[in-house]
């Protein structure tokens, strides 16, 4: 049966980013490094499958099983709990078999992979998909895409806590908002929910207006009876979901060289580059402080920016420099 020590409860560092942009602006910005928080597990991924799993061994399953992309941080995050407490996973992926290097890391945290082509991928929200997958693995608590919905959001509540225990140690009396990717926009609402209405979250969508995010983030706070409010949505996602253009990747190579911090390009870039453009453009006051969160996903990295690797040096052979 599966088990998950109920001792384990990961905390994010909270770290101070410099970066010239921000100082010339007078704010004052600290990161939550979600992608520190475990050597195997990494990002929001993981606060948002944490009750999943409660779920799932207060129910006696035997494993869990969900569905995702080549590249899903969701599986990565599923696969790696999986390995991390010793219980079985399954993930079901979207089109044809590809090697990636998520995919890679699946297979080594030992998920059995089932690649369902793009007609079956779709066909998850017909009546039954469920039982079909049942029957063959029977015992097994399937997870929601992506860990979404109120059980995900409040496995994000608890952040706003790790941020505030933690504020002393950067000099900080308190803070002015905090700023995040939104993809589903399910983090986002457990920090509203945890916020209680104290400080305000930005929510840079990675992803166009038109996937849902704020009917989606609106669905959850209401289903968890909180008001629609203490938050805002902003356009981030330059032009397309996971599309990185060579703006993108020089703000990332220059970020990187500059705070040290490694970025992921597809959300964690989008926001920070986002946040570059509200700051320049006089959207916060000066001495403002923010928390940003780096929401993790950096072993989908490389992929990501392998079209926009800088040219590497090539000394001639035989030559010793
Ligand atoms: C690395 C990373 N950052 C941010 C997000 C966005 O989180 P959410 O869907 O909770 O808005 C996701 C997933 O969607 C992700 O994989």
């Amino acid at each position: 049966m599966l088990r998950v020590d109920p001792d384990w409860a990961p905390r994010a560092p909270l770290e101070r980013l410099h970066l010239d942009w921000l100082t010339a602006a007078g704010i004052e910005v600290a990161v939550l490094r979600l992608d520190l928080i475990d050597p195997l597990i990494s990002g929001n991924k993981w606060f948002k499958l944490a009750p999943h799993l409660q779920a799932a061994s207060a129910a006696g399953a035997e494993g869990l099983i969900s569905l995702g992309g080549a590249h899903s941080n969701h599986l990565h995050a599923l696969a790696a709990a999986g390995r991390r407490f010793e219980f079985p996973t399954v993930g079901l992926l979207r089109g044809a078999a590809q090697d990636t290097p998520t995919v890679r890391d699946l297979q080594r945290f030992g998920m059995r992979l089932h690649w369902l082509g793009y007609g079956g991928y779709r066909a998850r929200h017909q009546a039954g998909f469920w039982d079909a997958w049942g029957e063959r693995y029977p015992g097994y608590h399937p997870v929601p895409e992506g860990g979404g919905g109120l059980p995900g959001a409040m496995g994000c509540v608890g952040l706003v806590g790790q941020v505030r225990e933690q504020l002393a140690g950067l000099g900080w009396a308190d803070y002015h908002g905090w700023w995040l990717a939104a993809g589903t926009g399910t983090t986002l609402a457990g920090l509203v929910l945890g916020e209680a209405g104290a400080h305000p979250v930005y929510g840079a969508m990675a992803v166009p207006a038109d996937h849902g995010v704020a009917r989606q983030v609106r669905a959850i706070l209401l289903e968890a009876g909180a008001a629609d409010c203490g938050y805002r949505l902003l356009e981030a996602c330059r032009g397309g979901f996971a599309r990185v253009d060579d703006a993108l990747a020089q703000f990332i190579w220059g970020s990187e060289a500059a705070a040290g911090l490694p970025l992921e390009p597809l959300y964690t870039a989008k926001a920070l580059m986002a946040l570059r453009h509200r700051v320049e453009a006089g959207y916060f006051a000066r001495s403002s402080r923010l928390v940003f969160v780096h929401t993790g996903g950096l072993q989908g990295r490389s992929a990501a920016m392998r079209e926009h690797e800088p040219a590497r040096s090539s000394a001639p052979a035989g030559c010793i420099s």
